[in-house]
């Protein structure tokens, strides 16, 4: 491993996956840059000693200051529920960070991708995802690591709300089909000890699944244990009623039906491991630990209500 200090920028050091993996690139003693849109947002990560510029990724200079000179960066597309058309949202805003690491000569790049990656279309928000690698995989000589992982354990946060209103956990998933799903900071983890190491030339792609597979079913019964409602059901809401909630929920009708169509994908067993689960591939932190987390949002729900 190299371990002269050396400068990372990352984007979206606000977000699920940036933040975490700003405080551990900091602990391994890197100069992070970190991007955020808030300098309110980014205070603490400046307080922690990073970098901090806040600006937008459809600003050109700013992309292009952000990633002068970097040694590595990690690179996201940030998710807009309520973009009124999302691919095209992703699609501006990836050609503009396929531009700036072109322009700035980055010898690595991390890339947020996700599983199901691999495919065209057909997959929601993720065929955007797929679209943004074939533009980073153009950019010559560029050593590309592409990260995909699974759903986060973190989207189950969502979900609270209607657990407190209805005593459900709900989603249009089917209830039944065990899926991977993966803890952000697992994601981090990798992301993190990838920008540090850089020990990988070309284009590589990995997976991270989480220690198993886990149904939603199964996800209702961890959370509901937690909560102190051992019997919590899951119930698997039809399509068009999904798409209601989401856009009751204030949610742009586009991204509803690119969830949707996510959904769908997850649910035709369309979007998984392309080898299987392996040892690289399966991250350590447990949804049984991980529901700790969501057990205290959830208390903190109720008594802010
Ligand atoms: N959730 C999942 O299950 C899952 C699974 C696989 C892959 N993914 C992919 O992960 C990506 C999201 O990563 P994440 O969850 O780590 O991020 P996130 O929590 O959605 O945070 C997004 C970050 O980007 C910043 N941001 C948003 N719009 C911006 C803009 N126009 N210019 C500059 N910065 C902007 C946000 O800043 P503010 O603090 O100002 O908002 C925040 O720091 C998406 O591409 C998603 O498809 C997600």
């Amino acid at each position: 491993m190299n371990t002269t200090t050396h400068t990372v920028t990352v984007m979206g050091a606000t977000g699920h996956t940036g933040m975490k993996i700003t405080h551990r690139l900091l602990q391994s003693g890197a100069k992070v840059r970190a991007l955020g849109r808030s300098q309110d947002k980014l205070a603490a990560l400046q307080g922690a000693g990073a970098e901090v510029r806040a600006g937008n990724v459809a600003d050109a200079g700013f992309l292009a200051e952000a990633f002068r000179d970097a040694d590595a960066i990690y690179t996201l597309l940030a998710t807009d529920r309520h973009a009124p058309d999302y691919t095209a949202r992703q699609a501006r805003e990836g050609e503009a960070i396929a531009n700036a690491v072109r322009e700035s000569g980055v010898s690595h790049v991390v890339a947020l991708s996700s599983l199901g990656a691999n495919l065209r279309e057909a997959t929601g928000v993720i065929a955007g995802l797929h679209a943004q690698e074939e533009r980073l995989r153009r950019i010559a000589g560029l050593n590309l690591l592409l990260l995909r992982p699974a759903s986060f354990f973190e989207n189950f946060f969502e979900a609270l709300d209607a657990v407190r209103q209805m005593g459900v956990l709900a989603d249009s998933v089917a209830p039944d089909i065990a899926m991977p799903m993966v803890a952000a900071d697992d994601v981090a983890a990798a992301a993190a000890k990838a920008l540090m190491a850089r020990d990988w030339s070309g284009i590589a792609v990995q997976e991270l699944l989480g220690p198993h597979d886990l149904s939603h079913a199964e996800v209702a019964r961890i959370l509901g244990r937690r909560i102190g409602q051992p019997d919590l059901p899951y119930v698997r809401l039809p399509d068009a009623e999904m798409t209601d909630a989401l856009v009751g929920a204030g949610l742009s009708a586009d991204f509803a039906g690119r969830y949707i169509e996510m959904t769908r994908a997850f649910n035709d067993n369309r979007v998984h491991p392309l080898d299987g689960r392996t040892a690289r591939n399966s991250t350590p932190t447990t949804f049984e630990a991980f529901a700790g987390e969501l057990a205290g949002a959830y208390i903190a729900l109720l008594e802010n209500r």
